[in-house]
């Protein structure tokens, strides 16, 4: 797989998502499988690249090759420049925003939105290929299915992309209007797929190795990037490899292993945003972690009452040492096994009343 003159190790592709996917994310779901992920977008507003946050996404020392970057903007002068400034900071592939619903820049809004815009799309398009090019970095498009149900117009954008000198397109299945509701739908990624040369990627809603298998088949493309699902369970990427790979199930990561490759991300952690800032950011992700393991309730309430990266840590390896206790592998099911339960007890609570007709439930 190759986007432009770049080599990938793998078809498999960690999604940009703002908040989220910052140099130690990166770095980390590509240690676990992703051969590609990009950066959270970075605004083509140049009185913004000073600020910690740009900075900080800018920022790419160590991380693993290539380096892709995201930009958003509206304006295609503005958007050439965020390139340049991006490929002086070590960017090898730029990646322009039209798939998410990105913040207004000068007035107007970036991201999906330029999709209702086509000759402002492609202009941008236009302009930022002309300044990536002669520095030899491919550019790629990410793209929603369109703006509305009404208007489902990635194939048109895609074609026009293509003939402008973009590497690859990712197409997510839901139109700008849908934000995340409803379904992915891969149709409309798989008639971009056969309009094109240039690779495509589709995206959305995958969240298994059956899933990843079923939407690469679907829709022909050429790779897939994974979101959400990616959220607290990174090892989803060598997971979908093995499973493409072999056909077979990789078992859940040990408890050990785990544990050992959280800890490594809060390493990276504090080393990225320092100690005050990344103790705060690191308890979105500790949530995720433990979002569907037992016990993972009470874990997050105490994790967002600690300020210090040595509780964090402590905090996470008393949580781990239960979970060993329990077994070997994570074991998801066993939390959902509980609500199930939970559930048919209070289900059948409220059927059969008890001695004295009171419902246990009721
Ligand atoms: C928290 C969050 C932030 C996101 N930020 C971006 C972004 O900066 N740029 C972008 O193109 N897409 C962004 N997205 C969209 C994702 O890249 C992806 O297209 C979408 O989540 C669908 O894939 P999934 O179902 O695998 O999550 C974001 C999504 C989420 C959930």
């Amino acid at each position: 797989m190759f986007i432009g003159h770049i080599a990938l190790p793998n078809r498999l592709f960690a999604a940009p998502m703002a908040g989220v996917t910052d140099r130690p994310f990166r770095q980390l779901c590509k240690r676990l499988g992703a051969g590609y992920a990009v950066s959270e977008m970075v605004t083509s507003r140049k009185d913004l690249w000073t600020s910690l946050k740009t900075s900080r996404r800018a920022n790419h020392d160590g991380e693993v090759a290539p380096i892709a970057v995201q930009i958003a903007g509206t304006d295609a002068q503005m958007m050439a420049e965020a390139a340049v400034y991006n490929i002086d900071r070590g960017a090898q592939i730029i990646d322009i925003n039209m798939g998410c619903p990105a913040k207004k820049v000068c007035n107007k809004w970036a991201g999906s939105a330029l999709m209702q815009d086509e000759p402002l799309a492609l202009e941008i398009v236009e302009a930022v290929v002309a300044a990536s090019a002669p520095r030899n970095v491919p550019v790629t498009l990410k793209m929603r299915t369109g703006w509305c149900a009404t208007e489902r117009n990635a194939l048109r954008i895609a074609r026009a992309a293509e003939a402008a000198g973009v590497a690859m397109v990712t197409v997510h299945g839901r139109t700008r209007e849908q934000g995340y509701k409803g379904h992915a739908e891969y149709d409309t990624v798989a008639a971009v797929k056969a309009a094109l040369r240039i690779p495509v990627c589709a995206n959305g809603d995958i969240d298994s190795p059956e899933k990843a298998r079923d939407v690469l088949a679907r829709t022909g493309a050429d790779a897939i990037m994974i979101g959400r699902a990616a959220q607290g369970r990174p090892w989803i990427f060598r997971e979908v490899r093995h499973y493409l790979d072999t056909g077979a199930h990789l078992p859940a990561p040990t408890v050990a292993e785990a544990r050992a490759e959280i800890l490594l991300h809060l390493d990276d952690h504090y080393a990225f945003y320092g100690e005050t800032a990344g103790v705060r950011i690191a308890r979105k992700h500790l949530g995720w972690y433990t979002k569907d393991l037992p016990g993972g309730d009470a874990f997050r309430r105490e994790v967002n009452g600690l300020e210090a990266s040595a509780e964090q840590i402590a905090a996470v390896g008393r949580f781990f040492d239960t979970l060993a206790e329990q077994g070997e592998r994570l074991d998801y099911r066993a939390t959902v096994a509980a609500i199930v339960d939970a559930h048919s007890i209070f289900v059948k609570s409220r059927q059969e009343p008890q001695r004295g007709g009171e419902a246990l439930a009721a």
